[in-house]
């Protein structure tokens, strides 16, 4: 289960930071480097060989001070034994399906990845001679049929990027456990103030630090959660290909996680509030939010979320694209941009793609991010656009 409010406000606000002495600063200070110093071999050694351990201080490449603190605390957080940074979410999945992908092997993944995911694995790992089958994201325990003596592990989202279904994280992860693969999951979306999917059983969690976890559109940044079993093979392949964080970029994530749990509180109301309100809408035929019962999965968003964040999608009457584009450009409070969970509110068209045949829906998907602005202003916004969707309801 993830932890009671009261342990996570507290990890939040003090894990992270240095030790208790006096005349100490709040946060932990900007720290640039590369060449770490020894004042003998033998010392010099000692680090070389624990390298991959978090915590040991042997070259800039393998952190720092910050970089190690903010990986134990986000360790607290999800609840897992370890966790390694990257320089972004996608660097996060990339090199979490490296460590497992070898040339011969089959790749399970579901049909509602992010983007770029699919891309990696159209792209790269097809190059390398991985196969991927994508599958449908609601299909449960009957994954195991997919299952093949090769199978190397076994990828999906919780919940699908744009399309928003929930899969049953405990059945799959279930699955991989009795094929003994790992069960990776991108928990970007609900950040572990909402789930922690280690404890559902997942093996690895990865996350784009990039959106709520880091909260301000400031910074790019990633981390890869793991139980034991996984942890090392996964920081050999970080280490081995050379993706590195950047201080500032720690720096902000550090700053930015203090206030993660109140900013995650205020977009599950908001986001709620707003999908509720667009239901009601003449020119909205179906709301895709994790917490309306609109959106498949929703039971076991029910059975193992405690919130939801404030990024859902709305699927519009069909009318013409030109409309859809016009309405978007309408808009004055809501920004046009890719990712999400900063500050401010966005909206985005969505074409999903899909291998395994899992979307069907007749009509224009746009998602939208809710930030912090009044919603009565973000209503009276969308109030303006919407009228530009001259739709016929069904
Ligand atoms: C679900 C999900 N995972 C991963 C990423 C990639 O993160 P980053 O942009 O930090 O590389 C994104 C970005 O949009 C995302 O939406």
């Amino acid at each position: 289960m993830p932890h009671s409010s009261q342990n996570l406000s507290d990890t939040l606000v003090h894990m992270g930071r240095p030790a208790r002495k006096d005349g100490r600063h709040v946060n932990l200070p900007l720290e640039l480097g590369s060449t770490i110093v020894f004042d003998t071999l033998d010392a010099f050694e000692a680090a070389r060989d624990a390298r991959y351990e978090n915590g040991t201080q042997y070259y800039g490449r393998y952190g720092n001070e910050a970089t190690f603190q903010l990986e134990h605390m986000l360790a607290e957080l999800e609840q897992a034994d370890g966790v390694s940074l990257t320089s972004s979410g996608v660097a996060a999945i990339t090199i979490t399906l490296l460590t497992f992908a070898q040339p011969g092997k089959h790749l399970l993944v579901a049909d509602h990845v992010y983007g770029n995911t699919r891309n990696f694995c159209d792209g790269v790992l097809r190059q390398i001679g991985v196969e991927t089958e994508y599958f449908d994201p609601m299909i449960g325990a009957d994954l195991s049929k997919l299952i093949r003596d090769n199978t190397c592990a076994i990828m999906f989202e919780a919940p699908g990027s744009g399309t928003f279904e929930m899969p049953d994280i405990r059945a799959i992860s279930g699955v991989a456990r009795a094929a003994n693969i790992p069960a990776i999951l991108d928990g970007t979306w609900a950040t572990p103030v909402f789930c922690n999917a280690l404890t559902l059983g997942a093996d690895v969690v990865v996350a784009s630090m990039s959106k709520y976890l880091s909260g301000h559109s400031d910074c790019m940044l990633g981390m890869i959660a793991c139980n034991a079993k996984y942890f090392e093979d996964i920081r050999k392949t970080l280490f081995a290909v050379g993706d590195k964080t950047g201080a500032q970029e720690v720096f902000l994530a550090l700053r930015g996680l203090r206030t993660l749990k109140m900013r995650m509180l205020h977009v599950d109301q908001a986001g709620r509030d707003m999908a509720q309100w667009l239901g009601q809408q003449p020119q909205v035929k179906r709301i895709l939010h994790p917490a309306f019962e609109s959106c498949p999965g929703h039971a076991f968003w029910k059975r193992d979320f405690t919130g939801s964040a404030g990024l859902f999608s709305v699927v519009f009457h069909p009318c013409d694209k030109s409309q859809i584009r016009s309405f978007v450009d309408a808009l004055q409070l809501f920004g046009i941009g890719v990712s999400w969970g900063g500050y401010e509110s966005l909206v985005l068209p969505v074409t999903p793609q899909r291998n395994a045949g899992t979307w069907d829906e007749d009509g224009q998907l746009v998602r939208f991010n809710i930030g912090f602005e009044e919603l009565d202003s973000l209503k009276a916004d969308l109030s303006k656009a919407l009228p530009l969707l001259n739709i016929a309801p069904e």
